[in-house]
């Protein structure tokens, strides 16, 4: 017998209770699951109804639905947070970084200011390596200011973001210009990390260009101020066409004249949004 199928046996788990999580999932977060989620759905949430001391995944439904009749959502973002993926890694689609020096080069002469958003940050690796190239690039233009806005609707991920601390390869590490200048090695307390992989913390350095919040891109928005630059990537393969589509919409409204918008290298937009030009590689300028 698996670890897997062992599991399943523990709690009942019907279609019915597949359905309804994913379409509280999908109402709450835009994430719309397809059946092949269907063990890991179970392997995630599994620990919730063990924690809660529930009997089943009907009782664990009724459970979130109830708290959020009630007008609380700790359990529902509890669910959230095992639910999302959260794959990354530092300089991932490193293009989009090359582009964005590019791109600053191109403003400082008549721009002082540049805002950023990171949509989707996950635990960190996609800001803190903005932050990297911004850093660098600050110290060659003193007088350009950067911030970024880094947002996830995981509240775990996002409290994993604010330590910036990761397990690495020692070896990548020290081989990447920007890692090895960013990144300090720390001690380890009773970890089991493999001989090439070693804990390091980013520099303080990079912490003042950064904030942190909890933003669900497929509800209202709490900040109102415009980007140049905004990075969605491998954020809106999780969402059907319709919600990534509105998405977009919003992001053109929400970048100023000439910003760019960086998506996942699978997620090309399937429609014309009038205001935003395909640049090729996954890129969007804002008319
Ligand atoms: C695979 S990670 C991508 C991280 C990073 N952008 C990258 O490309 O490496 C996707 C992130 O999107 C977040 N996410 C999913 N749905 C979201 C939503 N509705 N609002 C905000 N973040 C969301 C997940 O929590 C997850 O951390």
């Amino acid at each position: 017998m698996t670890q897997e199928s062992l599991v399943k046996n523990e709690f009942p788990f019907s279609d019915q209770d597949f359905d309804r999580i994913r379409s509280l999932l999908l109402e709450h977060t835009g994430i719309s699951l397809p059946d092949s989620k269907r063990n890991m759905m179970y392997s995630r949430l599994v620990r919730r109804l063990r924690s809660l001391q529930l009997e089943s995944f009907a009782n664990y439904i009724s459970h979130v639905e109830q708290e959020v009749s009630a007008g609380t959502s700790a359990e529902m973002l509890q669910m959230i947070n095992a639910l999302t993926t959260n794959v990354t890694n530092f300089f991932r689609e490193h293009h989009h970084f090359d582009t964005l020096i590019m791109e600053l080069e191109k403003r400082i002469e008549q721009q002082q200011e540049i805002r950023i958003w990171s949509a989707g940050c996950s635990t960190g690796q996609e800001p803190y390596t903005i932050a990297m190239v911004v850093d660098a690039f600050c110290k060659q233009h003193p007088n350009v200011k950067v911030s970024i806005l880094a947002t996830d609707l995981d509240t775990a991920v996002i409290e994993q973001a604010k330590q910036g601390v990761y397990t690495l390869d020692k070896i990548e590490v020290e081989k990447h210009p920007y890692l090895s200048q960013y990144m300090e090695f720390i001690e380890p307390s009773g970890s089991t990390i493999t001989p090439n992989d070693a804990v390091f913390k980013v520099t303080e350095s990079l912490r003042p260009y950064i904030s942190f919040d909890q933003i669900n891109l497929v509800k209202h928005w709490n900040h109102v101020k415009k980007f140049d630059f905004i990075f969605c990537r491998n954020v809106m393969i999780y969402f059907n066409t319709e919600t990534k589509n509105d998405l977009c919409r919003r992001y053109a409204d929400t970048l100023n004249s000439q910003g760019l918008l960086f998506i996942g290298h699978s997620e090309a937009i399937k429609t014309t949004i009038p205001s935003l030009e395909p640049l090729g590689g996954t890129t969007y300028r804002k008319l």
